[in-house]
């Protein structure tokens, strides 16, 4: 597949899903650009893709994409650095999980800004550039349980948003040349997996029809085709890499 050269901003990359499409890019020969709020996060990912695969090959651009001017100024400081920006992975999300009794305003209007707001922020400012050069790859990483999950009434609404974005924008987008596709991870190995005590693990498991949790380079390998020069035929799509999750219903036990 041919990412090689090919310049891809990933949001919310310092650390789980994101560092491994950043790094599944980088292996096959893109420029990566790790984004965060987290400076920390962001120095340690960019040291060790460049000691992996090179000086070079990654730069780090902190910015809060929910606030539309640190939007803007992460894309636009991409072109600025890189000369352009051919791939846009919008990964940054968070979860405030509680039922509907419980949820707050607060709970409601922060996961809707980070997953929702700040994709639309992202796509928005990396859409001027990529109108010009005729030429980009968007890749919005929505969730399985955008379908639905009992405690998750603010994310699971977030993520069906973005997917209604993203087919939204890969009609606008299509005539030049800009695909726009959502992949939805199921249960992949992160830290906030390995927060979650033994027996909470072995509830998830049951509804897991390949009994096993993913990992994030599995997310990696479906970012990789999407992003690259031989899905030009593939917008508008929604892909689940769950092992199978999605085939289930949506009860969570
Ligand atoms: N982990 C899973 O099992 C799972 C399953 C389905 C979907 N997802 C989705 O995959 C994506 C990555 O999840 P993860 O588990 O790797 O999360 P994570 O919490 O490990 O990493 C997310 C990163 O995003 C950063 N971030 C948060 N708010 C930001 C903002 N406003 N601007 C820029 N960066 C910000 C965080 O600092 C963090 O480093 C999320 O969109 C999540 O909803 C995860």
């Amino acid at each position: 597949m041919t990412v090689k050269d090919r310049v891809a901003v990933i949001t919310g990359s310092g650390q789980g899903i994101g560092a491994g499409i950043a790094i599944e890019l980088a292996k096959q020969g893109a420029k990566v650009v790790i984004n965060d709020v987290n400076e920390q996060r962001i120095e340690e990912t960019v040291a060790s893709l460049n000691a992996e695969f090179g000086e070079g090959t990654a730069i780090g651009i902190k910015a809060d994409i929910t606030k539309q001017e640190e939007a803007k100024h992460l894309i636009d400081n991409t072109v600025e650095q890189l000369g352009k920006i051919d791939i846009l992975v919008n990964n940054a999300g968070i979860a405030k999980d509680k039922t509907i009794r419980n949820l707050t305003e607060a709970d409601w209007d922060n996961v809707l800004d980070v997953n929702l707001k700040g994709t639309f922020l992202t796509c928005q400012a990396a859409s001027f550039h990529m109108i010009k050069q005729n030429y980009g790859r968007i890749i919005n990483i929505s969730s399985r349980a955008w379908l639905g999950f009992k405690g998750q009434a603010n994310y699971s609404a977030s993520k069906g948003g973005v997917v209604s974005l993203s087919r939204t924008l890969a009609l606008e987008l299509a005539k030049y040349q800009i695909t726009v596709n959502t992949v939805c991870p199921g249960i992949i190995r992160t830290p906030l997996f390995e927060q979650i005590p033994e027996e909470g693990k072995e509830n998830l498991m049951k509804l897991q029809p390949t009994k096993s949790v993913g990992e994030p380079k599995d997310i990696g390998y479906s970012v990789a085709f999407l992003a690259s020069d031989k899905s030009s035929y593939v917008t508008g799509q929604t892909l689940f890499v769950c092992g199978g999750k999605s085939l289930f219903s949506s009860l969570s036990v």
